[in-house]
């Protein structure tokens, strides 16, 4: 790990790995977990939650994005944390970086907010982490200035 995760960091890639136990993935066998740090520092999490219908799975990022949208608070996030891993096997060390549909997403979180979100990307056990920008995960990015439209 290049920097060592503050306190605040490692309680929420803790949150995030906790989220883990409640993904619905019988599909996959690939358990998410996210967990937003809220400006007050209250903790929301996500899990994936997977459909018979395969495409209409939702992922753990955009699943606590929307319930902190839920809460009115989707101004709120500050920080993201997200594990996952397969789970038929041993807690393994690979992190997991969120996927396209979801950096677009975290874009409109990051747009409302106002400010710049950190991503940590961590692993379901071990130490490596990467701490992550929207702007290095999603370059030029679509977003709401796109359509000329700000922060309301
Ligand atoms: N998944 C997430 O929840 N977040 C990501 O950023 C990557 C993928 C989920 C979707 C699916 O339920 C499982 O991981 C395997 O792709």
């Amino acid at each position: 790990m290049s920097d060592e995760p503050t306190a605040e960091e490692r309680a929420l890639i803790a949150a995030a790995r906790a989220a883990m136990a409640q993904a619905h993935a019988p599909y996959s066998r690939f358990a998410v977990g996210a967990a937003l740090r809220l400006i007050d520092g209250s903790i929301l999490t996500g899990s994936n939650f997977e459909n018979a219908s395969y495409g209409l799975s939702l992922c753990a990022e955009t699943v606590a994005i929307a319930a902190a949208n839920a809460q009115g608070r989707l101004r709120e996030i500050a920080m993201i944390a997200v594990a996952g891993g397969g789970m038929d096997a041993a807690a393994g060390t690979d992190i997991v970086t969120p996927c396209g549909r979801c950096r677009q997403i975290i874009k409109e979180a990051q747009d409302m907010a106002g400010r710049p979100l950190t991503i940590l990307c961590a692993a379901p056990t071990g130490g490596e982490m990467r701490r992550l920008t929207l702007d290095e995960l999603l370059p030029h990015a679509f977003g709401p200035a796109s359509l000329g439209i700000g922060p309301d």
